[in-house]
């Protein structure tokens, strides 16, 4: 899971869910779906669905961690006729183990439920997407037709034998030169995710395309042409910064935010903090630390 509060994009902290019988509200604007799906990644999808399909490729899109249907939302956007959106997410279920059980108690549970997203998804498209409400496991049984998809987000368990089912899921599931994003590459508290990512690099075959601070979008195909279609673009006027880097021989462009002037760089537990809690509970830790900032503030001002 990234950190709900970035300086990246709108902070995630609208609660639109409440696990209750109450019909859940949907959420009002796209930016108020809770969630860890900010300006840059958001403008990254799509920027190369909308290059996908520019270039005529079709095929069906499937996410792996939905969550309140933040990156969903977005994704069903880019549907085209007879293109499908699939969304595979435990919503309200149990997980299946003891870790994951802790990180959906640690992260989702207070604000997750099937209801509320399904709210929120209807509140911007007139259909549901096919949801597969379950773990991610369940999509090795070749329910997603091989080679059926152009882009696949992974973004559901940060545990390492998880993920590194996921990466084999999204590599069946697409079709030659789709693109696999895999959330949470290089956050510290998620080294099993980043294992299993350049596991798939340096033993399976994934090359990266593009690395934002959040995400990693890789392709078993032709890195080359999405390395154009990501340069074609000027970010920098934008806002964002580009760089080019090789990793074993590999190019690979990296997007990220300009720095405001005038922002102070964050400290490390206040990061970890906010990185390891859900939205509404990241909010609450934001306004406590604003009032604690400006308490300092006002006794040195004395
Ligand atoms: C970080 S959130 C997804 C955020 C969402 N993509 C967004 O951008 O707002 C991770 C999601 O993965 C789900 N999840 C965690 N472990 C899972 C598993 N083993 N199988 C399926 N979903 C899982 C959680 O329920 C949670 O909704």
């Amino acid at each position: 899971m990234p950190s709900a509060d970035t300086a990246t994009g709108p902070a995630a902290t609208t609660a639109t869910a409440t696990a209750t019988t109450a019909a859940p509200r949907p959420a009002p604007s796209r930016d108020a779906i809770p969630g860890w799906f900010f300006r840059l990644d958001q403008e990254a999808f799509r920027h190369l669905l909308a290059a996908q399909s520019t270039a005529g490729r079709t095929g069906d899109i499937l996410e792996l961690g939905t969550y309140l249907g933040r990156s969903a939302v977005l994704l069903g956007d880019h549907l085209r006729p007879g293109e499908r959106l699939t969304v595979c997410d435990l919503f309200d279920s149990e997980a299946g183990d003891a870790d994951n059980a802790a990180e959906m108690t640690m992260s989702y549970r207070t604000s997750l439920t099937r209801a509320a997203f399904e709210a929120n998804y209807l509140a911007f498209h007139p259909r549901l997407p096919e949801i597969v409400q379950a773990p991610t496991s369940v999509l090795a049984d070749g329910r997603i037709p091989a080679d059926s998809c152009r882009f696949v987000h992974v973004d559901a368990s940060h545990l390492y034998e998880h993920v590194a089912g996921d990466i084999e899921v999204a590599r069946a599931a697409l079709a030659e030169d789709g693109l696999v994003v895999l959330d949470d590459y290089r956050s510290e508290h998620t080294p099993g995710v980043s294992a299993a990512v350049w596991q798939a690099v340096f033993t399976g075959g994934l090359r990266p395309v593009l690395l934002t601070p959040m995400k990693f979008y890789g392709t078993w195909g032709d890195a080359e042409a999405v390395r154009r279609i990501l340069l074609a673009r000027d970010w920098r006027a934008e806002g964002f910064t580009v760089d080019e880097d090789t990793i074993a021989g590999v190019p690979v462009v990296r997007l990220n935010n300009a720095v405001r002037s005038g922002a102070a760089p964050r400290s490390t537990p206040r990061r970890l903090l906010l990185d390891l809690l859900p939205p509404v509970a990241t909010r609450t830790v934001r306004r406590a630390l604003r009032a604690l900032r400006d308490r300092r503030a006002g006794g040195r001002a004395r």
